[in-house]
């Protein structure tokens, strides 16, 4: 037994800077706290103080999303830079989910929000190795690009507010995935690259639960707080999110989701704005 809070567990991921080092130690630490609950015998949540950004490797450099070069989608290097901002938008969801773990231990929560952030975070781990495995097997990895900067802003707009939290990760970034994930899948079916697709689909199914659980325990605060769910959410990402959400929606994964059409329609671009 590790004798670490998870709270601890979770700094100590945030505090590795290396992506394989970092995913393997929250493996080992999700693994780590799923036993001692299969035991009975649950690790103490604990309090810790997350740094306010996590460590990151050296490479990828970080650039503004305005100088990230744009590749076409059917070239091979085009689909290399989709696997790059997978691997990127995945090494940054292992911290997010171990961060929500640390960040908030002041707010008491059963411990069944423990359970799922760690799962996701395990999860994440795994899709950032997939995406890498698939950037190596064709010569490249991760660090290889420049990559989105400004990744972890949702993350310090809301380091104070748990709710925002959930609103703008799980429930507005998280979900974007889900619309956005099955087009990147015909990319890669089109390519005949059967390592990216089955790997994009891991990531597909699993993803639902990460935003199912955000609106589980958005839903949860609204209730213990005897708020309007649907009321509060927009409120929270008109305050944290900078923009409108995009459309199309996929509105069957989202319904899947627990996040119904009235929580994100309104916060929608207005169609008229594609012309
Ligand atoms: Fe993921
Ligand atoms: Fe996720």
């Amino acid at each position: 037994m590790s004798g670490q809070t998870l709270a601890q567990m979770a700094v100590e991921v945030l505090s590795t800077a290396d992506g394989r080092e970092k995913t393997a130690l929250s493996r080992r630490h999700a693994a780590t706290w799923f036993a001692s609950r299969d035991a009975g015998d649950p690790l103490p949540i604990g309090t810790a103080l997350p740094p306010l950004r996590p460590a990151r490797p050296d490479r990828p450099e970080l650039l503004d999303p305005r100088d990230v070069p744009r590749r076409r989608p059917g070239s091979a290097q085009g689909r290399l830079a989709i696997l790059h901002a997978v691997a990127h938008i995945e090494l940054n969801a292992v911290d997010l989910h171990w961060d929500i773990i640390a960040r908030f231990g002041h707010v008491p929560m059963p411990i069944g929000f423990y359970d799922d952030w760690v799962k996701s975070a395990d999860e994440e781990s795994k899709h950032f190795n997939l995406i890498c495995d698939c950037l190596e097997a064709h010569g490249s990895h991760y660090g290889a690009l420049p990559a989105h900067a400004g990744m972890w802003r949702a993350a310090e707009d809301t380091a104070q507010d748990l709710m925002g939290r959930l609103a703008v990760v799980p429930m507005v970034l998280e979900a974007r995935g889900l619309d956005v994930t099955p087009g990147m899948i015909e990319i890669f079916r089109k390519a005949g690259d059967t390592a990216a697709i089955e790997a994009m689909q891991v990531i597909y199914a699993e993803e639902v639960h990460h935003v199912a659980y955000g609106s589980k325990w958005f839903h949860f605060l609204c209730g213990r707080q005897n708020t309007d769910p649907t009321q509060a959410f927009h409120e929270l990402v008109r305050t944290y999110f900078h923009g409108a959400l995009k459309p199309p929606f996929n509105e069957e994964k989202r319904a899947e989701a627990g996040i119904p059409p009235d929580f994100y329609w309104p916060l929608a671009d207005q169609p008229s704005s594609k012309a």
